[in-house]
């Protein structure tokens, strides 16, 4: 039996990775999410297996977060095997450039500050409360869903002006991955952050045709940077790609600390 933790599983890739997860019987899966009602309902219509269970925790508030631990170890006998740090904020600022959002420097300095906290500190807290527990597990795995814009060498291959506190927030998370690796590698934990390529969740809820358009143009340099990008992947697809690096990966093989694509390999899309 495997036991994992993943946070943000409302929807999108977190939704994923508890679907397949909870293919095994053998596995236990624990969802984070901030609507437990919603995501319960929904889960029992789409997947409706036994071994997931849906925890009440926005990953911003250490204490939530604190009460899920101590839920997840009553089932588990004070042990977890897996962590997937998957929950994101990724807001509408991030079809424009920071020549656009330098108009409202407040707002800006706001926006900021909401993606530090979610895509950062909540990522942090959430290793840090359930580090003991991982360190009584048995796979010994925490792993931070990342993204290829977060590294400079894409954005500045292809001028990625896009995206801005999102990427600040994910390069600041897989700099948070390192150091949590620096802490734990001898203790044998490996932690490590995966971007799972581009994939097709919505995520940005484009609704108006500027956005649209906008978003297009982010699309556009995506192209640029990657002339054979396609489009975004299915969340089946992509999540099965990072499961797969995520078993294949160990402290002792030189994954500890990294940050990579989900096929080990650049372009990242
Ligand atoms: N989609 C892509 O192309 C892509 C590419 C690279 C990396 N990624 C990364 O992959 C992960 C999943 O992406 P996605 O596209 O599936 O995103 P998504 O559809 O926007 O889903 C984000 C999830 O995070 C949850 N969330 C946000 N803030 C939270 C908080 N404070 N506490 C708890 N949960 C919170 C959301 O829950 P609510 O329903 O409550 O809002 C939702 O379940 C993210 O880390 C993202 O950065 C995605």
């Amino acid at each position: 039996m495997s036991s994992y933790v993943i946070t943000g599983v409302s929807r999108g890739i977190g939704f994923e990775f508890v679907r397949q997860l909870s293919e095994n019987p053998a596995n236990v899966v624990f969802g984070l999410v901030r609507n437990k009602a919603a995501v319960d309902s929904k889960v029992a219509a789409e997947i409706g297996r036994k071994n997931i269970h849906i925890i009440q925790a926005d990953t911003t508030d250490p204490e939530a977060l604190k009460n899920a631990a101590e839920y997840v170890s009553k089932k588990t006998n004070g042990t977890l095997d897996y962590i997937i740090a998957n929950a994101a904020l990724q807001a509408k600022t991030a079809l424009v450039g920071f020549d656009t959002l330098s108009s409202g420097p407040k707002a800006l300095e706001q926006d900021l500050i909401d993606h530090f906290r979610v895509n950062t500190i909540g990522a942090v807290h959430l290793f840090n409360i359930f580090v003991p527990l991982i360190l009584r597990g048995q796979a010994k795995k925490v792993i931070a869903i990342s993204t290829g814009i977060s590294d400079t060498e894409m954005t500045l291959k292809a001028d990625i002006f896009q995206a801005t506190a999102y990427s600040i927030s994910k390069a600041a998370l897989n700099m948070a991955i390192a150091k949590f690796s620096a802490v734990y590698r001898e203790k044998g934990v490996l932690f490590m952050a995966i971007c799972p390529g581009a994939v097709d969740t919505g995520s940005l809820q484009i609704e108006t045709e500027e956005e649209g358009k906008l978003a297009m143009a982010m699309f556009g340099k995506f192209k640029e940077y990657s002339p054979s990008f396609q489009g975004p992947t299915r969340p089946e697809d992509a999540v099965k790609s990072v499961l797969a690096l995520v078993n294949k990966a160990t402290v002792d093989s030189g994954y500890a600390g990294v940050f990579l694509s989900h096929t080990e390999g650049k372009p990242y899309l």
